[in-house]
């Protein structure tokens, strides 16, 4: 479906690399300071990566989306004007406040953990408070934990901390507004750094502080060139149908082409298209095509019937074949009318769906409407 919530997100691929956009100007300069002082806010990498402790993963049991992280800046592999405009930033230790905003797994969280590694080295962690949605981010943290962090000095170390709040959009409105003042007043000590994926949900106040930073969906070569690389890593046998596949239903988002490729390599020998939609639960652009020319050709009862046990045998849901249908509809020779009148009914079906009705009515209105369709194209042809 496409939702408000992915127009806020900026799915589309257009001046994908966004120039910054400074906010109100902070003080950029820079005291010796800081104090380590981890409080309880907790690295991913606390929790995902760190070996030896009691249960905890080695390189090989990872997930590929944590082993296939990149640890460096250089690896990233988009966004390289954001990249090299933070590089610079770091060069001259003159880093502002950041806010990256943008869909989900474009390397948002990635980045951010790669910088604190390039400005602090081995231990960055001490230097770092990272809070993402997994703790606590009412006020009462603002007020205490934030605050504590941001205040204190190092004895060691000079430079600036860094405060991580990722996933700032599950934040309360008051816990953003607590946080103007307390950017305004540490930032000698500290930068801070927000992440989200819907950047309406933060306060314009908070935005106007941050440099602002979008990633958008990457490419999808740049998602191949990964994707190559893990291959050869991992030894998978990947069928270049197999990558198109994946390259299509990861839409630009890298952790969900990892997790499927993930997916596929341990229930198939060989990763071909069939084993990647069969694996994500797609339908197969073969059974969408056999759909649409039931739509089209055959008469509504028996398209019907026909949709209906393939749908059974393959365990396809209507939400998915409307997508594919959709996605296929662009590559039909049909007159404009006809074309505007199935969009508009197509995502009446959609919206009708989504807020509860049955396939078993929902689904005949679909066929009806490609019925109505062809009629309306055949009138069209005879006149
Ligand atoms: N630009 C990238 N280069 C290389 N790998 C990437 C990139 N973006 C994402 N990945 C892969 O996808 C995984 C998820 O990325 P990351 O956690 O940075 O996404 P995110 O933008 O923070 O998403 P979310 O908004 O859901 O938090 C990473 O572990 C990495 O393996
Ligand atoms: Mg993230």
């Amino acid at each position: 479906m496409a939702s408000d919530q992915e127009d806020e997100m900026d799915l589309d691929r257009e001046d994908a690399e966004s120039a910054p956009d400074h906010g109100s100007g902070s003080d950029m300069e820079i005291a010796p300071s800081i104090a380590p002082r981890r409080d309880k806010g907790k690295s991913r990498e606390d929790t995902v990566l760190l070996p030896g402790r009691a249960g905890a993963g080695t390189e090989e049991n990872l997930p590929w989306v944590e082993k296939y992280r990149p640890q460096e800046l250089d690896e990233v592999i988009s966004h390289q004007n954001i990249i090299s405009t933070i590089s610079k930033f770091i060069s001259e230790n003159r880093l502002p406040h950041l806010l990256f905003y943008g869909p989900p797994g474009t390397g948002k969280t990635t980045t951010i953990l790669a910088i604190a590694r390039q400005l602090y080295g081995a231990k960055w962690k001490s230097m770092v408070l990272e809070l993402n949605a997994s703790d606590d981010r009412g006020i009462d943290v603002v007020r205490e934990q934030i605050k504590s962090f941001a205040s204190t000095r190092a004895v060691f170390s000079t430079g600036f901390k860094m405060i991580i709040l990722d996933e700032a959009d599950a934040m309360t409105q008051a816990a953003q507004a607590a946080l103007r003042r307390v950017i305004e007043s540490y930032t000698r000590n500290v930068r801070f750094c927000i992440i989200c994926n819907y950047v309406s949900k933060i306060i314009p106040a908070l935005q106007s502080r941050c440099t602002r930073f979008r990633f958008s969906p990457l490419k999808l070569d740049q998602i191949e060139k990964r994707l190559d690389f893990i291959r050869d890593k991992e030894n998978i046998n990947l069928t270049p149908d197999g990558k198109e596949a994946l390259l299509k239903l990861s839409q630009g988002d890298m952790r969900r082409a990892l997790n499927i490729l993930q997916a596929c390599h341990a229930g198939y020998p060989a990763i071909d298209q069939t084993a990647v939609y069969t694996c994500t639960g797609d339908p197969l652009p073969a059974d969408i095509e056999r759909i649409l020319e039931w739509m089209l050709s055959e008469e509504f009862s028996t398209a019907l019937e026909k949709i209906r046990s393939l749908k059974t045998d393959k365990g396809i849901a209507l939400n998915d074949i409307l997508t594919g249908v959709h996605a296929f509809l662009a590559q039909l020779e049909l007159p404009p009318n006809c074309r505007v009148y199935l969009l508009d009914r197509i995502s009446d079906v959609e919206y009708k769906l989504n807020s509860g009705c049955t396939e078993r009515i929902q689904l005949p209105a679909m066929v009806g409407a490609f019925r109505i369709a062809t009629e309306m194209a055949g009138r069209a042809g005879a006149r």
